[in-house]
């Protein structure tokens, strides 16, 4: 089908309930949906946005385009839960329809302010010749779950000295006034991130660019957030076009994490002593939104997917998933991930398994099921291989490597293939004691692996076929096996 732009910019309402019949039937017949995931209902998911607790439950939006596998006209599509974990659809929440988002209402955050939910977003708009104007908008959301949007823009355009590439606030409240941390460009096309202030959500006023980083830092950053982590600042965002001299990376685009010392709205300093590291070390994670829950944790949920790059389920009219809910912890220095507590109450069948290899290959697990959760402890010499999705000549494998501290995810025989352009291997490091520590998750089509306890991350869309059913190790050391399987089953 020709997504020409006419058509990717058609308003809902103009397509028919047969097109739409069509489309759900496509997706209907689809491999690779998942169990436990969140994944569009139809066409594109991209960017977790609005993630908030309000009214006694977890809100969450997505980006969404529902007429296909394409970056078109985005709504924010809504979910709601009460343990992170088993969502409700709400549905179609805020769509494109009026002069300030006529051309989509791109990504923005969420903030229970009294007894409402504040939502600060970007809108889109294109004229005639296709020139960008973005405006940062405000809604308000009440417990009927109706939203108004605010008649007049909150900041109507970018400051002078930056391009139309403005988008994406995050709304925080901090030391008793309001600050939004916007993605911006400078006119000598470098990325930044914008600071605002505001002492009561309408007006609003540009304290600078944040000075937090030495080096350029690419063409434009994308979905900034600022969270606090026990109290550490941490600035997670998505710097486009970034130098590799800056930081190693393989994605399209990188989705990036610094640690600060301190952060200093008034005078627009983020300080920091370390350097930008990447989020997720696998293959597919942009755009994820932060927050500083009420119960005091920060939580992290990403977009598993990637811009300008083409994924198989597309012939099948849908495209990409969030991850799971992930507490981010510091210790020593370290950032740490995890899925949030909750995620346990997905596992039903509970199977324990344990043994030891001498220099083989051998399957430990036949008939997995399509969603489950794998708790594996291994300890050895030399190198080996975890064989998931394994049906003895298709695999996607975690490579590990004692003696040289590494783990390697490779995906090139996976399945279909895709984005190989981008190298079909993540590698990442790991202390050389021996041993490791792999929590994974495979819902069907998407894999996340927690290394040693969330001290790293690597998350990766596959596409196995349904023979790919097994798990399997293989050493040609010695090795000790320990592990935990539980089916996961979205139940409610
Ligand atoms: C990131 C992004 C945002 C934008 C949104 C549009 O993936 O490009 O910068 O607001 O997607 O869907």
């Amino acid at each position: 089908m020709e997504w020409s732009r006419a058509k990717r910019y058609k308003k809902f309402a103009d397509w028919s309930q047969q097109e739409k019949d069509d489309l759900l039937n496509k997706i209907q017949h689809s491999p690779w949906r998942m169990d436990v995931h969140i994944q569009p209902k139809s066409g594109l998911l991209n960017d977790p946005n609005g993630f908030s607790y309000y009214n006694k439950k977890w809100h969450l939006f997505y980006q969404n385009y529902p007429m296909g596998p394409v970056h078109g006209l985005k709504a924010w599509y809504h979910l709601t839960s009460e343990d992170l974990t088993h969502w409700h659809e709400e549905g179609l929440a805020m769509i494109p329809d009026n002069e300030f988002d006529s051309h989509g209402c791109y990504s923005g955050s969420a903030l229970p302010v009294g007894d409402k939910l504040f939502i600060m977003y970007t809108g889109n708009v294109r004229d005639e010749n296709w020139e960008r104007y973005p405006h940062q908008l405000g809604a308000w959301m009440n417990k009927d779950l109706h939203i108004e949007k605010i008649k007049s823009p909150l900041i109507v355009s970018q400051p002078k000295n930056y391009t139309d590439h403005f988008r994406d606030p995050q709304v925080i409240h901090y030391n008793g006034a309001y600050y939004a941390l916007i993605g911006a460009q400078n006119t000598q096309l470098e990325g930044e991130i914008l600071l605002y202030k505001s002492t009561d959500l309408s007006s609003w006023t540009f304290l600078g660019p944040l000075a937090f980083a030495k080096q350029s830092l690419g063409f434009m950053i994308e979905c900034p957030n600022l969270v606090f982590v026990d109290g550490v600042p941490l600035l997670i965002f998505c710097p486009q076009g970034l130098n590799k001299n800056v930081l190693d990376y393989q994605n399209i685009y990188p989705n990036v994490y610094l640690i600060g010392n301190h952060f200093d709205p008034d005078h627009a300093v983020f300080d920091s002593g370390q350097m930008i590291n990447n989020l997720d070390e696998g293959f597919d994670v942009y755009a994820t939104q932060a927050m500083n829950a009420p119960d005091g944790r920060a939580l992290a949920v990403s977009w598993i997917g990637l811009p300008e790059i083409d994924y198989p389920t597309d012939q099948y009219g849908w495209a990409h998933c969030l991850s799971l809910v992930r507490e981010l912890t510091i210790k020593d220095g370290n950032l740490y991930q995890n899925p949030v507590k909750e995620t346990a109450s997905l596992r039903t069948k509970h199977i324990q398994l344990q043994g030891h290899l001498h220099n083989q290959l051998t399957p430990i697990m036949h008939d997995c099921d399509r969603a489950y959760e794998l708790d594996i402890e291994l300890k050895g010499t030399g190198s080996g291989r975890l064989a998931l999705a394994d049906d003895g000549l298709n695999a996607l494998d975690l490579l590990f490597d004692f003696d040289a501290g590494k783990l390697t995810l490779d995906r090139g025989h996976s399945g279909v293939q895709f984005a190989e352009a981008y190298g079909t291997t993540r590698t990442t490091t790991i202390t050389r004691n021996g041993q490791i520590n792999l929590h994974i998750f495979i819902d069907n089509s998407v894999a996340e692996i927690y290394v040693n306890h969330g001290r790293k991350v690597l998350t990766a869309r596959f596409f196995p076929s349904d023979r790919q059913t097994q798990i399997s190790l293989e050493t040609n050391g010695h090795l000790d096996y320990n592990c935990n399987y539980w089916s996961l089953l979205n139940g409610k």
